[in-house]
């Protein structure tokens, strides 16, 4: 055994001597620590980061300062891995001694890290995992950021009034992936529509042909995909090459396909393309035009996508708790996260009480040009969504 190897043993061994008594590591003096776990490498890293420079801006735009006590974050990159992110969770809590667990940007991640949240008694703000059964793995666990059947349903019911009767659905195949596929399903049908196909396409690398030629086969009114943020690029191409838009099938989804930080680079295929979806950068709110102005300067340009107003909203969610505490973590910082209302660039969100999770508008948009660019453009919402999916 290396001594790399064996340190990571040490750390593990320790970590679990300190959950197994369940002491709280949490100094209530000295900075706050936020511990960041997040994908920075491999074919999610376009997330993490968007959801760390969103998380960063909070305290740009409202000072690094919460109830008397400075905050610092402790980033550490889970490579998209669930075991990494159980090892990075366990070092942050019993060597960096963080006060607050934030990030997990795919479900099996969130999932991972969950008895490490449960066992250290250590809030855990999840700002990206959308699989409704994600809040129910670790009571300290509370959702800033969306769930698919959330998203999924707005489209659902806008379809068949806009003369989609048939549809095949494209998921990835995973937690998020079968919701999305589920509650598209179950709200479409009761809407007057039919799912005629099914299809689950990997996670990891997915060369989308041979399932797009068979969507193609089926000639529905419309495909409506899910895909993890960052792999729409890809799917976009391949729709046009493969010429489903040329046989008139329409494409919908939840907005994950057509999210900011990619959209402008898919080009002409993506126009009209509608989604649904809690996010836009073209929300047209006074909070939100200031929210991607100062995002864009602080970051080069970068237009802000979803991810990124999570931990932007993760960061308010935890400074107004720490207000209400007085600066205590633990149990009462919990607490305090539960119930928030406010307005977020997105528009108005509550966090539930009772479930931890996010209610929260759900917009239907269409991808149009504005001054050169492409934006999903909102034109209609439902208000005040809660996780329909719980229970699916
Ligand atoms: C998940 C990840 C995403 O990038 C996304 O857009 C939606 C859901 C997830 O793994 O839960």
């Amino acid at each position: 055994m290396n001594f790399r190897y064996r340190l990571h043993g040490l750390v593990a061994i320790a970590g679990l001597l300190v959950l197994a008594t369940g002491a709280p590591a949490h100094a209530q003096t000295g900075p706050v620590k936020v511990g960041l776990v997040l994908s920075l490498t491999g074919p999610f890293a376009a997330t993490g980061k968007q959801i760390e420079a969103g998380a960063r801006l909070y305290l740009t735009r409202h000072g690094d300062t919460m109830a008397g006590r400075k905050i610092e974050f402790v980033v550490k990159d889970d490579g998209g891995l669930p075991d990494q992110a159980k090892r990075i969770a366990q070092e942050m809590v019993v060597n960096d001694k963080v006060d607050v667990l934030g990030g997990f940007v795919l479900t099996p991640l969130a999932l991972a890290v969950a008895p490490v949240a449960s066992q250290s008694k250590t809030p855990a703000i999840v700002m990206s995992a959308g699989t409704s059964s994600v809040i129910d793995a670790s009571p300290f666990f509370v959702r800033v950021s969306f769930t698919l059947p959330q998203n999924s349903v707005g489209v659902a019911e806008w379809a068949p009034r806009n003369g989609i009767k048939s549809v095949v659905t494209l998921v990835s195949d995973y937690g998020p992936g079968i919701d999305a596929e589920l509650s598209f399903k179950k709200r479409f049908e009761a809407s007057g529509g039919a799912v005629k196909e099914a299809i689950r396409v990997p996670v990891r690398n997915p060369d989308f042909s041979p399932f797009l030629q068979k969507v193609r086969d089926e000639k529905p009114d419309a495909v409506f995909v899910f895909l993890p943020a960052g792999v729409g690029t890809q799917f976009m191409k391949q729709f046009a090459s493969r010429g489903l838009d040329k046989a008139g099938i329409r494409l919908i989804g939840t907005g994950d396909v057509t999210e900011d930080d990619i959209l402008n680079d898919m080009g002409d295929v993506a126009l009209g393309v509608v989604t649904s979806h809690h996010y836009s950068a073209a929300h047209p709110s006074p909070e939100n035009q200031a929210f991607v102005e100062a995002f864009k300067k602080a970051n080069g340009g970068k237009r802000p996508n979803y991810m990124a107003v999570a931990g932007y909203d993760g960061m308010r969610v935890l400074s107004h708790a720490l207000k209400a505490t007085g600066g205590k973590g633990g149990e009462p910082l919990l607490n305090a996260m539960k119930g928030q209302s406010f307005d977020s660039p997105r528009g108005p969100v509550q966090i539930d009480p009772q479930t931890r999770d996010i209610v929260q508008n759900v917009y239907i948009r269409r991808v149009e040009r504005k001054e050169g660019e492409l934006y999903n453009v909102e034109f209609d919402v439902m208000k005040a969504v809660r996780d329909p999916g719980r229970g699916n």
